[in-house]
């Protein structure tokens, strides 16, 4: 999912080629909105955390562009190729080092397995429910 920083910085099509580039296929995307009830029901999983209050009201700031890729190894490839959580730790080169402004501003989110990805995956694409 692109994030509101990358979208608004016209960044999601030089972020979409990088993806592209390393070998991965674009099933569906679409460019949207997050209410903050579906910001808070996206990270649910981060509810006790301190930045989840933030994180939500960030993600509902401005329009995503969430995507479904396919490729061998996805998950571990994808995390790789858009880099740690926090700008400051991400690899050069990596998604998160060339275009996130900060933790949460951080250009782009990638599922952490591929349950989630299913999880994910339909939670904005509802073609895809039996991921
Ligand atoms: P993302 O991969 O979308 O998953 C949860 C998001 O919470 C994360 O990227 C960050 O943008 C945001 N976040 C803010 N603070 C933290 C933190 N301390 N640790 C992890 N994620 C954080």
């Amino acid at each position: 999912m692109l994030k509101p920083d990358a979208v608004l910085a016209n960044n999601a099509g030089a972020i979409t080629k990088m993806i592209e580039e390393a070998g991965f296929r674009i099933v569906a995307m679409k460019k949207t909105n997050l209410s903050s009830e579906l910001a808070g029901k996206f990270y649910e999983v981060h509810k006790e955390r301190g930045f989840y209050g933030e994180l939500v009201t960030y993600m509902s700031s401005g329009s995503i562009i969430p995507m479904i890729l396919e490729k061998e190894n996805a998950v571990e490839d994808f995390r790789k190729l858009i880099g740690a959580t926090d700008p400051k730790k991400a690899e050069a080169g990596t998604i998160r080092a060339l275009f996130a402004k900060s933790i949460d501003a951080n250009a782009i989110h990638g599922s952490d397995s591929d349950e989630n990805a299913a999880i994910e995956g339909s939670f904005f694409f509802s073609q895809f429910e039996r991921f």
